[in-house]
């Protein structure tokens, strides 16, 4: 098997190993390319709800997939950090890494985080590779968010007891320029899957029915 060795320019006596499996060989596999497609909108948006039902659908046509979800991260892998601007923007630096690992396994990456600032999206786009990657908007007024409130975490944050929250006391800049727009007030879930997956297999153009 050929392996090769590349000196890390950034630390010196480090190295980044490649084996022959590389990602080609892997999508080649799969019969699919791999992408990354990140969701990002207010708690209770819709994300995750929307990101684990698209996964479904996808499963269902044998493409390999990974729903990558920001309470469940937080939890593990980013457990250390809070939600000041600095903690936030190291969380989707992280996710950023990890998703970009997932990339290179020839996995189709969906992710559901608030990721709220703009430049923290575009440098995880960096970081992933802005040809990989996909931004949806999952847009929904904050205040049918908030009537929602699936954790009753709006309220704690109304009442001052959770800081920095999303859409209360801490900001969330609309993305630029998505490549998805989902209205979850306007759209039933049904139809916001239906859109989604049809946009998905669009880009991943996948030969396995
Ligand atoms: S992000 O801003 O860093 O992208 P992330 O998606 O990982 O956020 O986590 C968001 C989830 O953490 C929310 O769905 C909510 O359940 C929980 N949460 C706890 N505290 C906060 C807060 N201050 N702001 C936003 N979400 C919070």
């Amino acid at each position: 098997m050929k392996e090769s060795f590349v000196l890390n320019p950034v630390s010196p006596n480090v190295f980044i190993s490649r084996g022959s499996i590389d990602r080609r060989v892997r999508e080649s596999l799969n019969k699919h390319v791999s992408k990354v497609f990140w969701f990002t909108g207010l708690s209770g948006s819709g994300k995750s709800t929307l990101a684990h039902l698209v996964e479904e659908e996808l499963y269902q046509l044998n493409i390999h997939t990974y729903t990558f979800d920001g309470d469940n991260v937080r939890h593990g892998l980013c457990g250390d950090l809070s939600f000041s601007p600095e903690g936030r923007a190291e969380n989707l630096r992280r996710i950023g890494e990890m998703v970009k690992l997932f990339l290179d396994a020839g996995t189709v990456c969906l992710t559901a985080f608030i990721s709220p600032l703009e430049r923290d999206r575009q440098r995880v786009k960096e970081i992933i590779g802005p040809q990989d990657f996909y931004e949806i908007y999952v847009k929904c007024p904050l205040e049918v968010c908030e009537s929602r409130d699936v954790k009753g975490l709006y309220a704690l944050a109304r009442a001052g007891k959770i800081k920095n929250y999303t859409g209360i006391s801490a900001p969330y800049e609309e993305p630029e320029k998505p490549d998805l727009v989902i209205e979850t007030h306007a759209l039933s879930v049904n139809e916001s899957v239906k859109i989604i997956v049809q946009f998905i297999l669009g880009i991943l153009h996948p030969d396995v029915r």
